[in-house]
């Protein structure tokens, strides 16, 4: 297959953002009112990333998911497109499904028999002709929201008047749009009720400060410029962006390649591994690890598409080599790797600001299984959608890493409720956390641009 070429990513192209210094107090995670207030304000103002296309392969599938108070509906249509409807019958408001997914002719209320066709229309009410102002088949339909569909994502918006998907998402719609991710395989699911607000996971996901002392046993001792993982998060050589529309983006160059070494320069794994795939040998980079990100984004050029790996023809050199981590706006963090997708999630509880539904996903691109170089052990490799695990705090792990995560969100929730926290005191390196709260406050006060 011929080679071919495409621009670079610019990694200095996100416009420089300010930020006001607003202090950033307990309440914002404890409090009812400013609950309320982020509801109305925001949640309802918002895209978000809700459900999967691969879910509803067939008209008449469905899929339902919950933010907040409100059920969200989505449904294939005959002519293939996604519709999404508020899970409330119009007669007298009983939810129309319970569960997760289905598959319908229609959906039939439990309460009264009314039921509708997935495009909305309602088809049959009993007694139709008993009703003073008319007949309910002529005059109801299901309430239905703004649906679009992304690198097989599921986005909706509960705001008629919101800005097209595309605009929302900004520089993110054209540097996801190459890798194919519609075509990736969901490997893990797992979701959480956790104790503590949405904000608290986050606020987490848009700082890699925490990352030597959480999850590399750092000491106050640790020389933090030495400590190496297999990913370079040290803030002094990672790129971070903030976009306009709020949402941000961090560039762990090299992403395995800047793993370390053992005491005699040898690579370790999984970068080992994955060079011998690609035809390179681990012990040509003793001492190293560095030079190995060209080598491999030039071996995976070459290589790629004739392995299956059909997106390698199409993505910047960057992307075939380094850590995109993604914050959107405002409740999806993920890692974007060259062949995987490290996908977290929070969604506000319907009532108490001091719970939140958190999933831990992934998705792998099909050649990655298919080919076995994705060699995550807590990953379904089977080629099949990964089942959902529904997961209780405090007694299963959410996975890997991330549950050294959680084992701070719940107990950092517990500091937030205290009145001697007088507001968080921020690194430059943790600036998208202000600026995420910032741009929360510009939608709940209805200035924002
Ligand atoms: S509430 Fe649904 S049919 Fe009455
Ligand atoms: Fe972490």
């Amino acid at each position: 297959m011929a080679e071919q070429r495409v621009e670079p990513v610019h990694i200095d192209s996100y416009p420089q953002q300010r930020t006001r210094g607003s202090l950033l107090e307990g309440y914002r995670y404890t409090s009812r009112e400013f609950f309320e207030k982020e509801w109305e304000g925001m949640w309802t103002k918002v895209w978000l990333l809700l459900g999967r296309e691969a879910e509803l392969p067939n008209p008449g599938d469905w899929q339902m998911e919950p933010v907040g108070v409100e059920e969200i509906l989505m449904v294939r249509q005959n002519d293939g497109g996604v519709k999404a409807f508020y899970n409330v019958c119009q007669h007298r408001g009983n939810p129309l499904v319970e569960g997760d997914k289905g598959t319908v002719k229609r959906f039939v209320c439990k309460y009264h028999s009314w039921a509708f066709m997935p495009d909305g229309e309602l088809n049959f009410a009993p007694d139709r002709d008993d009703f003073p102002e008319g007949n309910p088949c002529d005059n109801v339909r299901l309430q239905e929201l703004r649906c679009e569909t992304f690198a097989g994502f599921i986005w909706v918006n509960m705001d008629p008047k919101a800005m097209p998907l595309k605009q929302y998402l900004g520089p993110i719609w054209d540097e996801w749009e190459r890798r194919e991710i519609h075509k990736w395989t969901r490997t893990m699911a797992n979701t959480m009720w956790l104790p503590c607000n949405w904000k608290v996971v986050l606020d987490n996901f848009n700082e890699s400060y925490h990352v030597p002392t959480v999850h590399m046993g750092a000491t106050t001792e640790t020389n933090r410029k030495q400590i190496r993982g297999h990913i370079n998060t040290y803030f002094k050589e990672t790129k971070f962006d903030l976009s306009n529309e709020g949402h941000n983006r961090m560039v762990m160059q090299g992403g395995y390649g800047a793993g370390a070494t053992d005491k005699d320069g040898n690579l370790q794994e999984p970068l080992a591994s994955e060079l011998r795939y690609w035809e390179l040998d681990p012990a040509d980079f003793n001492g190293r690890p560095n030079d190995t990100r060209v080598a491999l984004q030039q071996a995976k050029r070459r290589l790629g598409p004739q392995r299956g790996f059909s997106h390698y023809a199409n993505v910047p050199d960057e992307q075939l080599t380094d850590a995109f981590h993604y914050t959107l706006f405002p409740n999806f963090a993920v890692s974007l790797w060259s062949d995987g997708f490290h996908f977290l999630r929070a969604r506000p509880h319907p009532d108490d600001p001091q719970q939140c539904l958190f999933d831990n996903w992934w998705y792998s691109s099909p050649a990655s299984i298919e080919k076995g170089i994705e060699r995550n052990p807590t990953l379904d490799l089977s080629g099949n959608e990964a089942t959902h695990k529904v997961l209780e705090y405090g007694k299963d792990s959410i996975g890997p890493a991330i549950e050294d995560d959680v084992r701070v969100f719940v107990t950092q929730q517990r500091g937030f409720r205290s009145r001697g926290f007088k507001g968080v005191y921020l690194a430059k390196q943790e600036e998208r956390i202000r600026r995420y709260h910032e741009l929360i406050d510009d939608y709940i006060e209805e200035r924002r641009p």
